[in-house]
């Protein structure tokens, strides 16, 4: 049977055959050939995802003090139908992530196109040209319940057999340099082992040289910048590994300005990023019982924390938007908790504020559902069959990532209570989270399981025209900051829709100024942390009765 993979554009490729693998080693000989005669080293780059595709970028657009490109960087991907299309958008210049940041597109395009230091591919093979691997494939966390993260497991079945792989490829020579984030403890006691056994199979004696560095770019406005102009930390399993990821972080990465943390071991490097994403996590977290606070107490959040950001020391608290999303949030910390017991060995439970941060984080977006119908009960029109817009399906303002995004929860939520929803988001072309929600993000791992009543959203399609998707809405929900969002026209968002409807704020999107006007246009206005808007509310109410008595 023949496989396609679909991309995002809707263009259809045809997945590789048996025949096609002969063809694609050729070619890779061949270009690997020309690189070396120039002198280029070779890198290989597993997994062009979100930080693979542009991770190669940065490698392949690297050059020496002369401007001459030093690397030439082989992309690899899985041939699978859900990524397969990135290989040949990759080889057209194109990259398969969106975002705001403007360099990301002609720095893909230069490279392959114009300095062709970058190409991909989907045979392993490519693994033996290596002279460095980078490894930027996923390790997911499974969670078998909503709201407890406890009852999962981490998801090393991929990782392991990547491993492999490379294991059985690579030159013994060849740097891999995992960057996946991982359970604390992969790099030595699950990968090092791994390599180790397959090396000796091979006759191969000398010891791998394998090192972990973790990612922390930021998909969004400084995408690139995020890579090339930030700190890093590394470690090695052994000296000449750790000199190596040196030697290659210093060549791709601003080091001069941003200087490596070089630690004693890998599993410190992995502890590393997993507490930095559990810290993140767990100071989101904190505010959700404070969001509920304010929200009952006349407070608005959104000026306490403002208040609060002034002072330097507490200039890092955040607001949490209708739940934590992203990839990394709401899994990391898990990681670490799934290691203690499984990688470690320890039986006692030491955790009790990261799972449990990861917990709220998982089911805060709920509560916009519940704001949802209680705004649409005020105005007299019950939840079941309302029609309600959601401005906003990816995790954070201005990027095309709908992973974990709060968003996704509140769709399932209101649909499970009746609404018909429709959705609006300038980034994204597909949200596949529902289209596919058969299989994605891994058959069996939708969070369509918790929730009853969501077969019809495979239909759900992203609205690209927002005046066309308020025409006859109940509620709008402003879900994420996308800038198109930020400055919306009260009276204008009235009109479009055709008369008064309920507005939900889930990221203090709206000032005073506008929540006082949507409440004069007859909207009913919630938010989460907002407890003030009754306030205006009131306001806007006891003007009203003024100019009657008035005769106004
Ligand atoms: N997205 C972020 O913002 C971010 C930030 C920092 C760190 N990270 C970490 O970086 C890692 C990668 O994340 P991502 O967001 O790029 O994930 P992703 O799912 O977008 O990309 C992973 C890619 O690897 C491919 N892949 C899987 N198995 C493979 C294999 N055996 N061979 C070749 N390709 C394979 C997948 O098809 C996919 O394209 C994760 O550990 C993540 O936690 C992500």
């Amino acid at each position: 049977m023949v496989e396609y993979s679909l991309s995002p554009t809707g263009e259809t490729f045809k997945l590789p055959e048996a025949e096609d693998y002969q063809k694609e080693l050729i070619r890779l000989q061949e270009l690997v050939k020309e690189q070396r005669a120039l002198g280029r080293e070779i890198v290989v780059v597993m997994g062009l995802g979100f930080v693979g595709a542009v991770m190669a970028g940065v490698i392949a657009d690297t050059v020496d003090q002369g401007g001459r490109p030093t690397k030439f960087v082989i992309g690899m991907q899985r041939p699978s139908p859900r990524s397969f299309w990135k290989i040949p958008w990759l080889n057209r210049g194109l990259s398969p992530v969106s975002s705001e940041d403007p360099e990301v597109v002609p720095m893909i395009h230069r490279c392959v196109n114009e300095k062709k230091t970058f190409t991909a591919t989907y045979t392993y093979e490519a693994l033996k040209f290596a002279d460095v691997v980078v490894v930027d494939i996923q390790c997911d966390y499974i969670k078998e319940a909503l709201g407890n993260v406890r009852e999962g497991r981490a998801d090393m079945e991929a990782l392991e057999e990547s491993i492999e792989i490379m294991a059985e490829h690579v030159p013994p020579e060849a740097l891999i340099l995992i960057e996946t984030t991982v359970a604390p403890g992969t790099t030595e006691q699950i990968a090092y082992p791994i390599i180790k056994k397959a090396f000796r199979r091979r006759g191969i004696q000398s010891d791998p040289l394998l090192a972990h560095s973790f990612e922390r770019v930021m998909p969004g406005r400084n995408y690139v910048a995020s890579i090339r102009e930030f700190w890093r930390v590394c470690s090695g399993v052994n000296p000449e590994a750790t000199r190596r990821v040196v030697k290659f972080l210093s060549e791709i990465i601003n080091t001069e300005r941003y200087p490596l943390t070089v630690l004693d071991r890998p599993i410190e490097s992995e502890t590393a990023k997993i507490v930095e994403n559990s810290f993140r996590a767990t100071i989101l977290a904190f505010l959700d019982e404070w969001s509920l606070f304010a929200e009952r107490n006349g407070v608005d959040l959104i000026k306490v924390i403002n208040a609060i950001k002034v002072r330097p020391t507490h200039n890092n608290i955040i607001f949490p938007g209708p739940g934590i999303g992203g990839y990394c949030l709401p899994k990391d910390g898990a990681l670490g908790y799934w290691a203690y017991r499984h990688i470690h060995g320890w039986e006692d439970d030491i955790f009790k504020i990261t799972p449990l941060a990861i917990d709220i984080n998982d089911t805060r977006a709920l509560h916009v559902a519940q704001l949802t119908r209680d705004a649409l009960r005020n105005m007299g029109r019950p939840i079941a069959a309302a029609e309600i817009l959601l401005l906003g399906a990816s995790y954070r303002e201005d990027v095309g990532d709908t992973r974990y995004s709060g968003s996704e929860l509140i769709v399932r939520r209101l649909t499970e209570m009746g609404a018909e929803m429709r959705v609006h988001d300038p980034y994204v072309l597909k949200w596949w989270e529902f289209e596919k929600q058969d299989e994605y993000p891994a058959s069996s791992q939708s969070l369509k399981r918790f929730f009853r009543g969501q077969e019809k959203l495979k239909e759900l399609r992203v609205e690209k025209d927002l005046g066309e998707a308020l025409s006859g809405v109940d509620a709008v929900i402003f879900a994420v900051r996308h800038k198109h969002y930020l400055n919306l026209d009260p009276d204008e968002v009235v009109r479009q829709a055709g008369g008064p409807i309920a507005v939900i704020d889930c990221f203090g999107i709206l000032d005073d100024k506008r929540i006082r006007r949507y409440f004069e246009l007859g909207c009913e206005v919630k938010g989460l942390g907002r407890g003030h808007v009754k306030r205006i509310k009131d306001q806007v109410r006891m003007n009203r009765i003024k100019e009657g008595e008035n005769g106004g």
